[in-house]
């Protein structure tokens, strides 16, 4: 079995070509982050006029670099959602079209599932059971799943996710965007004490999170104390907030383990590249006896390879997708 997959529900454009027998025979992704850069965020217009024009590209690129023709592939994977509503719609229409012409079947891919099964990438791969957390910049979610695939969520974002939170403080700190790396080394210059922010939620059971009142609190602190850019404090900022989202979210990985008595855990999601997140999830498999599985760096962000591993577990439990197959801009994953 071997898939085109298609991924465009954010603003990243990417073609993959995955096979069971050989794994990720290509994985293209075009960055649209300098076209979003100067608006410090995703404007959904310009992201699907990107999408629009490299798709085509990346598609005759993943055949010409790996050599393989339409008639060597069996289907199409491609993301049905959730995300942005017009991003998702130009990846359905391009693959239904993609389909259409090489009269072949289409499977649509929930893109958190993706970001799950990109543990499938990892070397040697990561199989369930196990519980992780998914952190990016539309979600923090927490989901069981068993060695069936099923897919139970356990608990997530009540507001802002993790990596929108990195996101608007970067902006705050005037550091740039994406927010994450730019937060990350600017936090990395960072040696001496920080400011201890409260850790959200951290008095709440359950593993549902919260940074819109973290977020308020960086905002507060920094107006209080005048101008903390010119005073070239936003790197003592930029390493308390990113240690205050880190500690948030290993605390509720731990009681989303405690919660389905679980000992393997796994991160996985654009937030999942931080270091700082994968070395305190490393020192607490030691403390708590935890296996763990993280995504390899390079399937941390979106991208169409993790569209295609799901897809082919996808395709043993459930089969193809029908013809009328829909974009949902809030498509749910789990049995609840
Ligand atoms: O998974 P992803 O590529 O797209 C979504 O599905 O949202 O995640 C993007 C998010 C952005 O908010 C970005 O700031 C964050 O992941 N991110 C990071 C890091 N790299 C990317 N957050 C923290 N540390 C990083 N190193
Ligand atoms: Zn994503």
């Amino acid at each position: 079995m071997r898939l085109l997959a298609i991924e465009t529900s954010c603003d990243e454009t990417a073609v993959a070509v995955v096979s069971k027998k050989n794994g990720v025979e290509s994985s293209l992704v075009a960055s649209q982050i300098h076209l979003h850069q100067p608006f410090g965020g995703v404007v959904p217009e310009v992201a699907c006029r990107a999408h629009q024009e490299w798709l085509p590209r990346l598609v005759k690129q993943s055949l010409s670099d790996t050599g393989i023709t339409p008639a060597e592939i069996d289907g199409i994977a491609v993301t049905r959602g959730p995300g942005l509503i017009g991003a998702l719609l130009v990846g359905l229409s391009f693959a239904r079209g993609l389909a259409w012409g090489w009269q072949k079947p289409w499977v649509g891919i929930n893109h958190l599932e993706g970001h799950i099964a990109s543990l499938d990438l990892s070397d040697p791969p990561f199989d369930p059971p196990y519980v992780a957390l998914l952190a990016s910049g539309g979600h923090t979610d927490f989901f069981h799943v068993d060695p069936d695939w099923h897919i139970r969520f356990l608990g997530g974002t009540l507001d802002d996710a993790a990596g929108e939170a990195f996101d608007k403080v970067a902006h705050l700190l005037q550091l740039g965007y994406p927010g994450g790396p730019v937060i990350e080394k600017a936090a990395g210059n960072h040696h001496g004490p920080i400011h201890d922010f409260p850790i959200p939620m951290s008095g709440h059971r359950g593993c549902n999170i919260s940074f819109s009142g973290l977020k308020t609190a960086v905002a507060l602190a920094v107006e209080k104390e005048g101008n903390a850019i010119r005073n070239g404090q936003a790197a003592y900022w930029a390493a308390s907030f990113q240690r205050c989202v880190i500690m948030a979210l290993v605390k509720k990985l731990e009681a989303a383990a405690d919660m389905v008595g679980c000992s393997r855990v796994a991160i996985v999601g654009g937030v999942a590249a931080n270091r700082l997140l994968r070395d305190t999830v490393a020192s607490l498999a030691e403390k708590h006896g935890w296996e763990v599985g993280v995504a390899p760096m390079k399937y941390c962000g979106d991208n169409a390879a993790m569209i295609g591993v799901a897809a082919l577990r996808h395709l043993e439990q459930r089969g193809w997708s029908s013809p009328d197959l829909d974009a949902d801009p809030r498509l749910f994953l789990g049995e609840e």
